[in-house]
């Protein structure tokens, strides 16, 4: 009886990522160590220190691998080498005993839904028809000498190139230059196995799995029907019929045995999926990114537009999540921001008068929720997006394509600009901003990408003041660790018509947490929990006569019943 207590109980007991918190690197613009103007491998072992006094548990790195860079490394030529531009593989096990040492852990990113097209086995592949590489790629015949289906790429125009010394096309969902991979062929898949041993082999622990959901795509690739606005092809690649037999056919061989901690970047993809990718028993991935949230100010379901959002639909889709993942197994992974996003702060709330007390109320809202939190690199001292005026400061495709898109549609380019301004994931790839020194310290050479605004935001400005942001990070992180209510317990959305303030409760046993944040500039008079106590706040303090509180701007409080 007592051995099956203490099984239950070791059953019942919280992983160690569940607890924590993860600090997501963009090494390019993270820190330049050799001052070639790009952020490298040595640049982050000079910063582990500062991250392990964050408290954070794991990194996630973006790519690192030797690719071309048409994508900043999602396009990988070579799986097995570091690319020279950030070091060498002696600098990257160095980083991983660095890293270690301090207790934190590190997690790959991983692409293995398409390759470079200067991976070697799609140079083999276009050599003809027989090369046994042929089949490792998606190649199609042109139907009526056009493309073989009407999909359409994430980064604009058709999905399809064509090769004519093979008179065929390749599908790549993504750029030109990045040719999907045919998971339905078995040899790929042991090759992606032993590689992913690869790397188990070095020490990592865990993946970050790009676009994982979309590598199962339908037998004949149908044309889509374009009936709704999103529609693009994705019904026919998106959660496809063979993707969940491939990850667990992963899990079983690399991620179980190596107890590694994996998240999947899962667009488009409905709760009851997630779920499925999630749940333990299944066994395939520990949480899910999912991003209905941050396209909650598209219009039409449309990315490049001037979108505006509602608070009661960003509260409508996180409360959805927080509910039914809780409910059926499934695992969160918490974020605001990365790589592929502009800046939260400038997007949802106010990047100027009220800017600290903005980057913390974000920090709490999300702190206080059910998962694993993320924090992007420059979250932590609130930096803002990088508002470029000018098209020519853009390097990301995805962005110059759309740029392109809107002018051929008739935009003009001011409003082009505002577009971008708006929805570019540039936004969030200037340099970190360390110090205010010329390039803030990222760099003494000429950055890769450069910031054009005067900010004086930077980690040793920000630093240098009592109750600052980065301790305020520190504080939610550290409570993340120990306070059970926030990590096992449910989560109740408190009135969801309210469009100014987001308030939730979440509850384990008898003890009771409430997160109310004001997302507006004007004062708001609220009711809150009978007798509870501020845990935290952005302000430092509460102003409230008995159950009434008085919410001052942006204002964002975390009380405990
Ligand atoms: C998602 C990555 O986060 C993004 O940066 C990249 O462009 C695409 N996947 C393609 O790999």
């Amino acid at each position: 009886m007592k051995k099956c207590l203490k099984e239950i109980e070791e059953i019942t007991e919280m992983q160690q990522w569940q607890k924590s918190t993860v600090y997501q690197i963009y090494p390019r613009s993270f820190q330049d160590s050799n001052d070639d103007g790009i952020g490298d491998i040595k640049g982050i072992i000079s910063r582990l220190d500062y991250l392990h006094d964050l408290g954070i548990e794991l990194i996630w790195i973006t790519p690192m691998y030797v690719s071309p860079g048409n994508d900043n490394g999602y396009d990988i030529a070579d799986y097995y080498q570091i690319d020279p531009i950030f070091g060498t593989m002696d600098n990257f096990e160095k980083l991983l005993k660095e890293a270690h040492k301090r207790d934190i852990k590190i997690i790959m990113d991983m692409v293995l839904n398409h390759t470079s097209n200067e991976h070697s086995w799609f140079k083999e592949a276009i050599k003809s028809k027989d090369n046994p590489y042929h089949d490792y790629y998606l190649f199609k015949d042109p139907v009526d000498g056009h493309e073989p289906n009407n999909w359409v790429s994430k980064f604009s125009g058709s999905a399809w190139e064509y090769v004519p010394s093979l008179n065929q096309y390749y599908l790549h969902l993504y750029d030109v230059t990045m040719p999907d991979l045919n998971w339905r062929n078995p040899e790929l898949r042991q090759k992606i196995f032993e590689m992913l041993t690869f790397w188990a082999n070095k020490g990592i622990d865990g993946f970050r799995l790009d676009v994982i959901n979309n590598i199962s795509k339908t037998k004949n690739m149908p044309d889509d029907t374009f009936e709704t606005p999103t529609d693009d092809g994705r019904n026919f690649y998106t959660n496809g019929p063979h993707v969940h037999e491939y990850i667990h056919e992963m899990y079983r061989k690399v991620f179980g045995p190596n107890n590694f901690v994996t998240v999947g970047e899962l667009s488009s993809t409905p709760i009851s999926e997630a779920v499925k990718y999630t749940d333990p028993k299944r066994e395939e991935l520990s949480m899910a990114f999912t991003f209905h949230h941050v396209k909650v100010d598209y219009t039409n379901g449309k990315k490049w537009t001037l979108g505006h959002y509602k608070l009661t639909d960003l509260k409508s889709i996180i409360s959805d999540w927080q509910i039914k993942m809780h409910k059926n197994n499934g695992w969160n992974a918490l974020f605001w921001n990365n790589h592929d996003q502009p800046r939260a702060i400038s997007r949802f709330l106010d990047d100027n008068k009220y800017r600290d007390e903005s980057a913390k109320l974000l920090a709490l809202v999300e702190f206080g929720l059910q998962g694993t939190p993320y924090i992007y690199q420059g979250e932590e001292i609130a930096m803002k997006n990088s508002y470029f005026t000018d098209i020519k400061q853009y390097k990301d495709h995805e962005s110059i394509n759309a740029y392109n898109d809107l002018l051929k549609k008739g935009t003009d380019k001011k409003t082009a600009i505002k577009i971008l301004q708006q929805k570019s994931r540039e936004n969030s790839r200037i340099p970190m901003q360390w110090d205010l020194s010329e390039n803030y310290g990222f760099t003494k050479g000429m950055p890769w990408i450069k910031s054009f605004q005067k900010d004086n935001y930077s980690v040793k400005s920000v630093r240098s003041h009592s109750n600052n942001i980065f301790s305020f990070y520190q504080n939610l992180i550290k409570l993340r660790k120990t306070n059970k209510t926030l990590m096992e317990g449910s989560y109740k959305l408190l009135d969801p018509e309210d469009n100014s303030v987001y308030s939730y409760i979440r509850q384990k046993d008898d003890k009771r947490i409430m997160v109310i944040a004001n997302f507006t500039e004007k004062e708001q008079k609220r009711t809150i929990l009978n007798d509870c106590k501020l845990i935290l706040g952005n302000y430092g303090n509460i102003r409230k006569t008995s159950n009434i509180v008085k919410l001052r701007p942006y204002e964002a409080l975390m009380l405990e019943q």
